[in-house]
């Protein structure tokens, strides 16, 4: 990280006097994982890379020439897709809202659809009637299997706005399946960082037993399995602590095996969706520090990302954490062991507006860059408009050569003027 920021420190055509804050991607940590997805599952699963999580189109071009495809969860996400040139069957369409003029879109396009409730497979089959499609269609089903550990990104519970609960609903599935012949696919899905791989993998073994009793049950009509593709949804947590080691893609991949062989034996086509696995540690972000309030118990970092950028640690910190350290105003990252107790604080007009509290870094001073690491995920994309801030520029480099780009130049006041009007 000192590294890339030190080199693009020297280049005044990528980091000038304006840029108070800079995110950066390695992209070739980018690319690792996904060379790794393709690695663990089987060669023709579809790996959908959840847009949510890193909605940059400059990346999705390098990630689409790797052969994967993109999962979407609204409609503008859809348009996004297309333009960066994704084959439409290579995008999956999940959202709990899908609008009819929106499903009739997704059906002439095309796309693979997962249907979030009873309704909207209704309103899929009555656009069938009068359109053709390509579509492959699926059913969210929640397993209800429980909750992770954070409760805002657990989508798993008794109760949830996602999917159609298995407990009471599993007869009424069979039935659907039974008499729409365009369902052909399922999908689970059960969070998002949080929820450990056991309960993830018991997620996904509950709506396969489903998946392999639906197909058993039809074939009494049909020598045809019904259920031809399995969406395993995203949701591998990954470490946002240095000392924490995660479970690696490599070991979910076992565990699902071994759990799940259906899934890997030519049974089901595998479709994926991570998100965060891609690119969580593979951004960071170099923020400037502006102030040093210094005063008698306590110091304060001003610095240009806050609740903004961190939406989550900002407004539920005990669920989130980045790790920080400080580069000097050339990028030579500081050390040593005399540590300073410091708050760090946001541009934002809000008390709440703080990422890190009581944090111990080496001296801090005016024109020193934080490097907030682990914020390439769910950052950018949820970008908050308060207080009219200018999303950041964004960097992206290669440590393969060396190399590095703008993927996205800051904004400018006159876009946010636009934005406004
Ligand atoms: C349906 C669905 N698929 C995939 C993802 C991506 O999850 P992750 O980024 O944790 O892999 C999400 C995240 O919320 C989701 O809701």
């Amino acid at each position: 990280m000192s590294s890339a920021i030190s080199k693009a420190l020297k280049d005044k055509t990528l980091i000038n006097a304006n840029d108070t804050a800079i995110v950066f991607y390695n992209l070739s940590s980018i690319k690792e994982r996904i060379i790794d997805l393709q690695n663990l599952f089987p060669q023709n699963a579809l790996h959908s890379i959840a847009v949510k999580a890193n909605p940059l189109t400059k990346v999705f071009s390098k990630i689409k020439t790797l052969g994967v495809g993109v999962e979407i969860a609204s409609f503008p996400e859809l348009h996004l897709a297309e333009k960066a040139g994704f084959a439409s069957e290579t995008i999956v369409f999940d959202s709990p809202a899908k609008t009819n003029a929106e499903l009739e879109y997704a059906l002439k396009a095309g796309v693979h659809l997962n249907a979030d409730s009873f309704h909207e497979i209704d309103r899929i089959i009555e656009i069938l009637k009068t359109v053709k499609s390509k579509s492959t269609i699926g059913i969210r089903v929640n397993p209800q299997v429980g909750a992770g550990n954070i409760k805002s990104t657990s989508v798993a519970g008794a109760i949830s706005k996602f999917g159609i609960p298995i407990g009471d609903n599993k007869e009424r599935i069979i039935a659907y399946f039974l008499k729409h012949k365009c369902l052909q696919a399922i999908h689970v899905h059960i969070g998002s960082q949080g929820c450990p791989v056991p309960l993830v993998v018991e997620g996904i073994r509950k709506v396969l037993d489903l998946a392999v009793e639906i197909n058993e049950k039809l074939k009494l009509n049909s020598k045809q399995n019904q259920i031809k593709t399995f969406d395993i949804g995203g949701g591998l947590p990954v470490s946002y602590h240095s000392d924490k080691a995660p479970v690696s893609m490599e070991q979910y991949a076992t565990m699902l095996k071994a759990s799940c062989p259906e899934l890997f034996n030519g049974h089901f086509r595998l479709i994926t969706e991570f998100g965060r696995y891609i690119y969580a540690n593979s951004g960071w972000v170099a923020s400037k520090v502006e102030y040093v309030k210094r005063e008698p118990g306590y110091n304060i970092i001003m610095t240009h990302v806050g609740a903004d950028l961190f939406l989550r640690k900002c407004y539920n910190p005990e669920d989130w954490h980045h790790h920080i350290s400080v580069v000097d105003k050339n990028g030579i990252l500081k050390s040593g062991t005399d540590l300073t107790r410091y708050t760090v604080a946001g541009p934002l007009c809000f008390a709440g507006d703080v990422i890190a509290r009581d944090l111990e870094l080496p001296v801090v001073e005016e024109g020193d860059f934080l490097l907030i690491h682990d914020a390439g995920a769910y950052t950018l994309s949820m970008w908050s408009r308060y207080n009219s801030r200018q999303m950041p520029k964004v960097i992206g480099y290669s440590t393969e050569t060396d190399a590095l780009e703008i993927l996205k130049e800051r904004e400018t006041i006159e876009d946010l003027f636009e934005f406004w009007s």
